[in-house]
């Protein structure tokens, strides 16, 4: 048992003074008290998560003073150390200071803001454009808007967690389908076929665990039919997806059948904040109804300027995108042909299949030996049994670290017995 363990059993005898006590109940801390999965697997030197990274450059980060490969990254347009972005956050900085400190709708619309909406509209071909603090928010904020009490958002079983806490925030009915699976998408709104009230599909553009790619025409057709909205989560695609990096829905061609598309600055803008472009009456509406938008402090300026910044670069300069998508199937083909099962990805985004959760946890274990920076995924964040390494890689990746990263997991997965 751990200090941390008896320390907390300590606190929990603190905690129930028999003579505070007058009827029965559950101490509500009582789960916090008896987690100690975490503390133990530090203790074994297992623990995956949260390590400090002290210095970051292209491809590479440092940890405790060793310099290492990052995989699992979403700045796949390599722009988080583009000095253009470091600048034009130092310029607004000297405007307006480190923070907004106040709700969009008080005290925190700054001009940089409406800048930030007209030009992501303009590029997106949106009627309008709203940004919230996070991604995160942006979903709950756009999700609970619009869902009422008679509404059904129907949503792919891999969907980011954010669009699950959307839908159960808002009062809207939730429905969700085996993961691009049409027939059960098709099978769910023909049982809800006459029941009153409006419906939405909604699905992640690029999935983020597996890489995959949402089959819009076929949810558009099906959304035509059943008489649905369309919101895409394009937080994986915008940017690295599309001739000019407008996401899945420009990758299909089908950007005027797509009624909201809502993301997030955190990944390829390089930046940190969420959007949702769409209608003007629909923007309009999600600003004076969407809780997580309203009562919250405003993105801040810095934050704004980074994304505006990317934002130019990404319209103009398509290189970024190009050799992310080199440098994607470099890496999706070497891990294919290695003899990994990457679940069929097609992105930058590419799993590779370990299984057993001890087994993902050792291999992460050598990864991380060898100068590898990853993460794994294990339940109840994939399924059972289904356990994986994450990797990804952006623009800035050399061949020969992704070269590195490769015979790193050909010499781990032998070792293991992963692959032959
Ligand atoms: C698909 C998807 N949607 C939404 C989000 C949330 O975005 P943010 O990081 O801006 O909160 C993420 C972030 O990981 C994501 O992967």
């Amino acid at each position: 048992m751990s200090d941390h363990t008896d320390l907390n059993h300590a606190l929990k005898g603190l905690a129930r003074k028999p003579e505070e006590v007058s009827v029965h109940t559950d101490d509500i801390f009582d789960k916090a008290f008896g987690f100690t999965r975490a503390d133990e697997a530090m203790e074994a030197g297992i623990y995956p998560y949260f390590k400090p990274i002290s210095e970051q450059h292209g491809g590479t980060v440092k940890v405790d003073g060793r310099e290492m490969i990052i995989t699992g990254s979403n700045d796949y347009l390599g722009l988080t150390q583009d000095p253009r972005l470091e600048k034009a956050a130092m310029e607004v900085f000297d405007r307006y200071g480190t923070s907004c400190t106040g709700s969009r709708s008080l005290t925190g619309t700054l001009a940089v803001h409406e800048e930030l909406e007209r030009r992501l509209a303009e590029f997106f071909k949106a009627e309008a454009a709203l940004t919230f603090t996070t991604g995160f928010l942006g979903m709950l904020a756009v999700l609970s808007a619009l869902a009422g009490r008679r509404d059904i958002l129907y949503l792919d079983r891999e969907n980011h967690a954010s669009l699950y806490d959307g839908a159960r925030l808002s009062f809207g009915a939730m429905r969700k389908y085996r993961h691009n699976d049409l027939d059960d998408l098709e099978r769910l709104l023909a049982r809800d076929a006459g029941k009153p009230g409006g419906r939405m599909i909604v699905t992640d553009g690029v999935f983020s665990m597996s890489g995959h790619i949402a089959d819009l025409p076929g949810i558009v057709e099906l959304a035509r039919r059943y008489g649905a909205r369309v919101a895409v989560d394009d937080a994986h695609a915008t940017g690295a997806l599309g001739e000019n990096g407008r996401g899945t829905p420009e990758h299909f061609g089908l950007e005027d059948e797509i009624d909201l598309i809502i993301g997030t600055f955190s990944k390829s803008f390089a930046s940190v904040g969420g959007f949702v472009m769409g209608p003007r009456s629909v923007i309009n509406y999600i600003k004076h109804h969407g809780r997580p938008f309203i009562f919250t402090a405003a993105l801040p300026a810095m934050q704004v300027a980074v994304a505006l910044e990317a934002l130019e670069i990404m319209e103009t300069e398509p290189e970024h995108r190009e050799r992310l998508q080199q440098n994607a199937e470099q890496l999706r083909g070497g891990i294919g042909s290695l003899g990994f099962d990457t679940m069929g990805s097609e992105t930058q985004i590419v799993p590779v299949l370990i299984g057993p959760d001890e087994l993902t946890v050792m291999f992460w274990r050598g990864l991380w030996e060898e100068g590898i920076f990853t993460t794994p995924a294990l339940p109840p964040g994939v399924p059972p049994g289904q356990s994986i390494i994450r990797t990804s890689v952006n623009a800035n990746h050399t061949p020969e670290q992704i070269g590195r990263l490769l015979e790193a997991f050909a010499a781990i997965g032998r070792g293991l017995g992963v692959i032959g």
